[in-house]
C-alpha cells in the first residue's frame, strides 16, 4: 500500500524557516513564519496565561475526557470574546477543537455535510491551508478579488463585484481581522456593503478570525463579525486562540455557528459534536481550560488585555519605523501602506526574484509573495531591511 505514495510537496513555510536555522549569517532577519515575536526575538508565554497555569496546576483534580465538543465555560469566555451581545445566546452552538485550523477544517466538514452544492469563495489571495483543506474535503473553490497589487489596499469594488455572482447557497470566507497574508483589511462601511450583499444574495459568511486584538483592538478587530452575526440569519466562525493567547502549541481553536433560531442551533450543535466525535473525539484540554480562566478572572483578564495590547502597539510602531525607513530610503512614499496595514502581516509587493536576492545576499527571510512578518523586526534591524530591500529594486 505505501508504496504508492509519492513525494508531497514540502510546507514552504518550514522549508523557510528551516532554511533560516541553517543560515550562519548572526546579522539574519526572519520574517516568515506567522508567529508573535518580542524585540528579543522571542515568544514569550504571556503573564497571565503563565498564572493560569500554575493555578491549573494547583486546582485540577483529575485528566479524564472533557465533553465531545469541549467545555462550557470556554464555550462562553469565548463566544463572549468574539461576538459580545451581537446574536442571542440561543441561536449559538459551538465545538473546540486543535486551534484555528482545526475550527477551519471542522466548518468545511460541516459545509460538505449541510451544503453539498456549495461552492467556497476566498480571498485572492488568502492563508494558503484555505483551499488546501477545502481540496482535501471535496468543497469547490472560487475566487474574489481583494488585494490590488498596485496599491496595496483592498479593491472593494472588484471583490463586491465577483461576490455578486455568487450562487445564492454559497458560502463566502473572510478574514475577521489582520488579512493573511497581505495585511489590508475592510473598513467599517465595507463591512456595512458586504453585509448587505451576503443577505441580499443569500450567502453565508465564514469568518476565520485568527488575530483577533492584534490590529486595532479585541472589540475593533471584532466590529466585521459582530456585525454579520446581527444582520445575518446564519454565521459560520472558526476562532483561534493560538496568537492572542500565545499557546500555539496548546492547539485551542473555536467553532462557533449562529443559526436562524434555538431549535437549529440545537441541530447544529449535534451535528457539530458528531463531526468532533469522527475526527478526533475529544479535544485537547489544557489551553481551553487557560484560556476560559483568564477571560473570567477580572485580574488575569486586565493584565492578558494590558500584556496584547503592548504586543499590538509593539508592532503597529514598527510598521511606522519601517514605513519611515522606507520612505527615508526610496524618497517616495510608496510603502505607506506598511503602517496603514494591521495584523502581524504585510506584503510588500516584490517579486520572487527580488525576495530570493533578499535571503541570498542580505540574509532577510520572507515568503516568496513578499509577505513579512512585522513582528519578526526589531528597531535596530529596521534600517538594514529598508536599505536592503531598495538594494534590490523594491
Ligand atoms: C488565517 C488563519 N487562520 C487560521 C489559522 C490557524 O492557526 P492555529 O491552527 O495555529 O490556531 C492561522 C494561523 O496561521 C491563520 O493565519
Amino acid at each position: 500500500m505505501l508504496e504508492t505514495i509519492t513525494p508531497q510537496p514540502p510546507d514552504k513555510i518550514i522549508q523557510l524557516s528551516q532554511m533560516f536555522r541553517s543560515d550562519q549569517r548572526e546579522n539574519k532577519i526572519d520574517l516568515g513564519v506567522g508567529v508573535y515575536k518580542d524585540v528579543q526575538g522571542h515568544t514569550p508565554i504571556m503573564r497571565a496565561v503563565k498564572a493560569a497555569e500554575r493555578r491549573l496546576w494547583d486546582e485540577e483534580t483529575t485528566k479524564t475526557y472533557t465533553a465531545i465538543v469541549g467545555d462550557g465555560g470556554f464555550h462562553k469566555a469565548m463566544g463572549n470574546l468574539v461576538l459580545g451581545d451581537s446574536a442571542a445566546a440561543d441561536r449559538l452552538s459551538f465545538a473546540h477543537t486543535p486551534g484555528g485550523t482545526g475550527a477551519v477544517r471542522q466548518i468545511l466538514e460541516l459545509i460538505k455535510t449541510a451544503a453539498p452544492d456549495a461552492t467556497l469563495w476566498l480571498s485572492d489571495p488568502t492563508w494558503p491551508n484555505h483551499p488546501a483543506m477545502a481540496n482535501a474535503v471535496g468543497i469547490p473553490v472560487k475566487t474574489y478579488a481583494y488585494f490590488n497589487s498596485e496599491t496595496r489596499s483592498v479593491q472593494f469594488d472588484n471583490m463586491m463585484a465577483d461576490l455578486r455572482m455568487a450562487e445564492p447557497g454559497d458560502v463566502v470566507l473572510l478574514h475577521g481581522c489582520c488579512h493573511n497574508p497581505t495585511g489590508a483589511n475592510l473598513n467599517k462601511a465595507q463591512w456595512g456593503g458586504l453585509a448587505m450583499l451576503l443577505k441580499e444574495r443569500n450567502l453565508t459568511p465564514f469568518v476565520d478570525i485568527a488575530y483577533q486584538g492584534f490590529g486595532d483592538g479585541i472589540d475593533q478587530d471584532a466590529y466585521g463579525v459582530r456585525l454579520l452575526a446581527g444582520k445575518l440569519p446564519e454565521l459560520l466562525i472558526a476562532a483561534s486562540c493560538s496568537k492572542n493567547f500565545g499557546i500555539y502549541r496548546e492547539r485551542c481553536g473555536l467553532v462557533i455557528t449562529v443559526s436562524r433560531d434555538a431549535g437549529q442551533a440545537r441541530l447544529t450543535q449535534g451535528m457539530l459534536s458528531r463531526l468532533n466525535r469522527l475526527n478526533f473525539s475529544f479535544p485537547p484540554d489544557h489551553g481551553a481550560r487557560l484560556v476560559t480562566m483568564v477571560l473570567t478572572d477580572p485580574a488575569l483578564c486586565a493584565d492578558w488585555q494590558a500584556e496584547l495590547k503592548g504586543i499590538r502597539d509593539g508592532m503597529a510602531g514598527l510598521r511606522c519605523l519601517l514605513a519611515d525607513a522606507l520612505r527615508a530610503e526610496t524618497g517616495s512614499d510608496r510603502y505607506g501602506f506598511v503602517a496603514e496595514h494591521r495584523g502581524m502581516f504585510s506584503r510588500l509587493g516584490l517579486t520572487p526574484e527580488q525576495v530570493v536576492t533578499l535571503r541570498e545576499d542580505y540574509g532577510v527571510y520572507m515568503i516568496g509573495d513578499s509577505r513579512v512578518n512585522i513582528a519578526g523586526l526589531s528597531p535596530e534591524r529596521i534600517k538594514v531591511l529598508a536599505r536592503a530591500i531598495v538594494a534590490v529594486g523594491g
